[in-house]
């Protein structure tokens, strides 16, 4: 269908779309062609979501609970992410403070909605998770990158993230444990992130998506540091903790200030998460204690055979400590054009993966690839990679 009269509005401008679809589009393709791809570009757990998630779905179902919830969530589902908040992140707050919305992906774009303002600057490590650039673009803001390459190792980032700030600044987005790279901030850098915040007198975006996917030290919520609760918004996702990208299902926490804009956007935007769904959630937040360790241990598992697998092949690849990405420099094998790189790996080896690029310009040189992939698939890539 085509017309020339009709166009839609000018901030269309301002979004973009995902490339990692271009790249899952082109593997469905190749598959569809009867061809074997060892596909590692995707950002998924592994495994099923849990049957205590999916019988306290049936159940819901059961019983009927089937119509509007309040859009800011059920009373079960509110009370049991504070309990949660509490215990597991060493945030105190009432369920007043929570609001529940459909994933991470909606949390993140209520937070940018409310937190900026249009001629506001925006700062976040890069390489980034693709999407945070247009949400940070819609909400009328500017990015300002600060490389990962230059924040890693140090501990206390305070001359790095002032040597970038503008007069503009208004908000940093902190993605901890990060995609793509899989960095984890320590407290000792997020608390130079939170002194840094107070100065300069920020509203602080955490995306806190892989907290329960950490291998090496510990997940730290920067909202629970001294200060910290009442100048930022926390968004969380059952989608990678509990297996449920497909639910979606999150949540967030602001302070009061911003809350009641951020009530108005969920309200006006889904009013409201699937009642169903809500229920399978408080099921899965409730729940947590026993199931995280095994499964880290097996993200672990594939973590190590995955990056011994890339550096035996003449990669440069890092152990992330955190998420289930592994984001090798891929330079000296195939090229710094990661568009060129990714197109020769799935060539060569069948190995499908995400040029580095589509993640910001500090990306190039490299790939994206995860671990969170069934049994055997890593060791059949690694194979594969002695083709190339
Ligand atoms: C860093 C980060 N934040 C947030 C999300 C949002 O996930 P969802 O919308 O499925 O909850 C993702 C998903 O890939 C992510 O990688």
């Amino acid at each position: 269908m085509s017309s020339a009269t009709i166009k839609p509005a000018d901030r269309a401008a301002l979004l973009g779309f995902s490339d990692i679809v271009r790249i899952r589009n082109r593997v469905l393709e190749m598959k569809a062609g009867g061809a074997r791809v060892l596909q590692l570009e995707g950002g998924e757990p592994f495994m099923p979501t849990p049957d205590f998630v999916k019988q306290a779905m049936k159940d819901a179902l059961d019983q009927n609970q089937t119509r509007y919830a309040p859009s800011s969530g059920i009373g079960p589902l509110l009370e049991a992410i504070r309990a949660k908040l509490a215990a597991k992140n060493g945030i105190q707050v009432s369920t007043a403070d929570i609001i529940v919305t459909s994933g991470g992906t909606h949390a993140l774009f209520c937070s940018f909605q409310t937190a900026v303002n249009p001629g506001d600057d925006v700062m976040f490590f890069a390489p980034y998770w693709t999407p945070i650039k247009d949400q940070v673009r819609f909400s009328g803001g500017t990015p300002v990158r600060i490389p990962w390459d230059d924040a890693r190792g140090t501990s206390d980032l305070g001359e790095l993230l002032k040597s970038r700030a503008t007069p503009r600044l208004r908000v940093i987005y902190v993605n901890s444990p990060a995609n793509p790279t899989g960095d984890v901030l320590t407290r000792q850098q997020l608390e130079s992130i939170a002194r840094f915040a107070v100065e300069q007198n920020l509203i602080v975006i955490a995306d806190e998506a892989y907290e329960d996917l950490v291998y090496d030290g510990t997940h730290v919520s920067i909202a629970s540091l001294p200060g910290m609760l009442e100048r930022t918004i926390t968004c969380f996702t059952l989608s990678k903790s509990f297996a449920m990208t497909g639910w979606r299902v999150g949540y967030l926490v602001a302070p009061r200030p911003l809350m009641e804009l951020v009530r108005k956007l969920v309200l006006n935007t889904v009013n409201g998460v699937s009642t169903p769904t809500q229920f399978a959630a408080a099921a899965g937040v409730a729940h947590a204690g026993d199931y995280f360790p095994p499964l880290r241990e097996q993200y672990r598992q594939r973590r190590d055979l995955l990056v011994r697998g890339l550096n035996e092949a003449g990669f440069d690849c890092l152990t992330p400590p955190g998420a289930f990405y592994v984001f090798p420099d891929v330079r000296s094998r195939l090229g710094s054009n990661s568009w060129k790189a990714m197109e020769t790996l799935l060539e060569r080896t069948s190995i499908a993966s995400v040029p580095g690029v589509v993640f910001g310009p500090e990306g190039e040189g490299h790939l994206r690839m995860s671990f969170s992939t069934p049994a055997g698939l890593i060791e059949q890539c690694i194979e594969a990679l002695k083709s190339l």
